[in-house]
């Protein structure tokens, strides 16, 4: 059994906490948050007799691993101090809130030998993993482009629209819808032009990106055009990604918690595939994480490439602000 403590109390924390828990090979031994009571009322409804308002005290129950999930800022606190107290990580989101926290990490995790997992589920889902599949075997010919959507109707009284909590709405949310998993279907793109807009809340300290739209350009001549935000009117269906080639094309309807479908477009068919028994994609994560423990596995969202996510994020904010394309290439 593996010990691990969590800090967060939140919703995510408990979608992870199950998807560990499902493992059979997890004892959650404490639980953190910020207020105690959050802690105790999360920490009962998951069996555990242990919780704080301190995450440090999380050490005397001599957890392997921690979760964190936390508003990102105090996330990076919490994970500098986790590494140099030899945890393993598995973090709910974004590896950090910037560039510069990350590198931190990428080399803590390297000096200490521990593993690092950003909470990018996407790659462990059955909907990307058919995609990455149908684009590697050459089915959709030459790639000419890449579209997605993903829109989210943001609290503006949560941390997530506070732009010092989060790190702002590219590196929140469009990280992982869906820079993260296109990346890992399509390679790193070598520039970006971006623009941005709020138009819903837009008090002092909420998000200066509110929606944002990012043209990139991926290698191949492959162009990809991202939109994200904060505002989702209604029921409008606004979770998708579509990748276009000479031969055939691929549209992804994943689901936020759960398998989608997708729709294979070739010649004059349209053959939607379902993934009903594929495993939860937080399960599928959470196992391999504790695989990668043990050194029997590798998971998909290290630090060194996770890191990437955030350079990417914050050159479509630079782009936006600057009114500029910005390269990602290195001179
Ligand atoms: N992969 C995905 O699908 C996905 C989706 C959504 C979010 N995320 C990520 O999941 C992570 C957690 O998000 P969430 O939606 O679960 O957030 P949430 O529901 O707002 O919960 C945040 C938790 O953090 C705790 N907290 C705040 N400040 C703290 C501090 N200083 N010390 C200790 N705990 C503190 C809060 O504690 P109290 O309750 O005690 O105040 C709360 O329990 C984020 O990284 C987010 O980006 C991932």
């Amino acid at each position: 059994m593996k010990r691990i403590a969590i800090v967060g109390a939140g919703g995510m924390a408990r979608t992870r906490a199950q998807a560990l828990m499902a493992s059979g090979e997890v004892e959650i031994c404490a639980v953190a948050s910020r207020h105690l009571s959050t802690a105790q009322a999360f920490a009962t409804e998951i069996g555990c007799a242990t919780y704080f308002d301190d995450y440090r005290q999380l050490m005397t129950a001599h957890p392997d691993a921690l979760l964190v999930e936390v508003p990102h800022t105090v996330q990076d606190e919490i994970t500098g101090w986790a590494l140099e107290q030899n945890l393993h990580l598995l973090i709910g989101g974004v590896l950090a809130a910037n560039t510069e926290t990350a590198q931190r990490i990428l080399n803590l995790s390297r000096s200490r030998h521990r593993v690092v997992e950003a909470g990018f589920e996407a790659r462990y889902d059955a909907v990307w993993i058919a995609a990455k599949t149908l684009l590697d075997s050459g089915e959709l010919g030459d790639l000419v482009a890449i579209r997605s959507l993903a829109l989210w109707g943001g609290d503006p009284k949560s941390w997530y629209y506070r732009q010092e909590d989060s790190g702002g709405m590219p590196l929140t949310h469009m990280s992982y819808c869906f820079i993260n998993p296109i990346r890992w279907l399509a390679g790193n793109p070598h520039a970006v032009s971006a623009f941005s807009n709020r138009k819903l809340h837009t008090a002092p300290g909420l998000l200066n990106e509110e929606t944002c739209v990012a043209n990139l350009l991926f290698k191949g001549n492959v162009l990809g055009s991202l939109t994200a935000g904060f505002v989702k009117p209604g029921n409008l269906p606004a979770w998708t990604a579509m990748f276009i080639g000479t031969r055939a094309a691929v549209e992804l309807f994943p689901l936020e918690n759960g398998v989608g479908h997708l729709l294979f477009y070739r010649g004059d068919q349209c053959e939607c595939r379902q993934f009903e028994s594929a495993d939860n994609p937080f399960k599928v994560q959470a196992a391999a994480f504790l695989a990668s423990l043990d050194g029997s596995n590798q998971c998909r969202n290290t630090p060194a490439d996770t890191l990437d996510d955030i350079r990417i994020a914050e050159a479509i904010v630079a782009s936006g602000r600057q009114g500029c394309t910005i390269s990602l290439v290195s001179a």
